[in-house]
């Protein structure tokens, strides 16, 4: 476990919070648990950036509509610009710089920088982690606005560019690179469907998981 915040890390019974509107908190993020006092306003992505200096969460717009900040949580795509950190206690968090996985890159990774599927690379962060829920939404069977059977019978729809560009309106490129963006995921959709592809799940899509040593500790 880190800890920005040592008081966080033993609070004593009587130990009186710092101030009415902080509290002590455990994130996990990337696998790791950081304990932390935050004001309870204070936004998951602020949390991350400055307390946590995992700063390769964007922040763009700041009110929820650029997806510079999309994380995921519990393995699904979230914007950490519109939820409170004290809302993501116990939550299994994952940034961009937890998608890699024993140094080599995660699949959508390789993706992007096979296909160039960025430029001033800003809102890749967003784009990579709205991408990684995309293709296991998409596998799952959920359907879009640009599905055009939503039976459940119907089975997933073919994941065409038309449906890629739906799933990932959420996340803008003020760069432009959305031709390369969707030939990326396009390209990271096939290739986890090929035999012995490896899985794409990231911290907190696996239940089943042993927990780190890191969280042994903690618990
Ligand atoms: S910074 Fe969160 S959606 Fe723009
Ligand atoms: S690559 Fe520059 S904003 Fe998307």
């Amino acid at each position: 476990m880190t800890t920005s915040d040592p008081a966080a890390a033993t609070p004593s019974a009587s130990a009186a919070p710092p101030h009415p509107t902080a509290g002590a908190i455990v994130l996990h993020v990337n696998g790791e648990k950081h304990a932390l006092t935050v004001d309870h306003r204070t936004t998951l992505l602020d949390a991350l950036r400055e307390r946590l200096d995992l700063t390769g969460t964007k922040k763009g717009c700041d009110h929820g509509q650029c997806g510079a900040c999309t994380l995921l949580v519990d393995g699904r795509r979230s914007l950490s610009c519109l939820q409170l950190a004290v809302a993501a206690e116990g939550r299994e968090i994952t940034t961009i710089e937890g998608v890699a996985e024993q140094g080599r890159l995660h699949p959508v990774q390789e993706a992007f920088l096979e296909f160039d599927g960025f430029q001033c690379g800003y809102c890749t962060p967003g784009q990579i982690c709205s991408a990684i829920a995309v293709i296991e939404e998409h596998a799952a069977g959920w359907p879009s606005a640009a599905t055009a059977d939503v039976r459940p019978e119907a089975g997933p729809p073919p994941l065409t560019p038309e449906e890629i560009r739906e799933r990932m309106s959420g996340n803008l490129c003020r760069c432009g690179a959305y031709v390369s963006i969707v030939q990326a995921v396009g390209y990271a959709a096939e290739a986890s469907r090929a035999p012995g592809a490896g899985a794409t799940r990231v911290h907190g899509t696996d239940a089943n998981r042993e927990p780190s040593g890191a969280e042994e500790a903690v618990a």
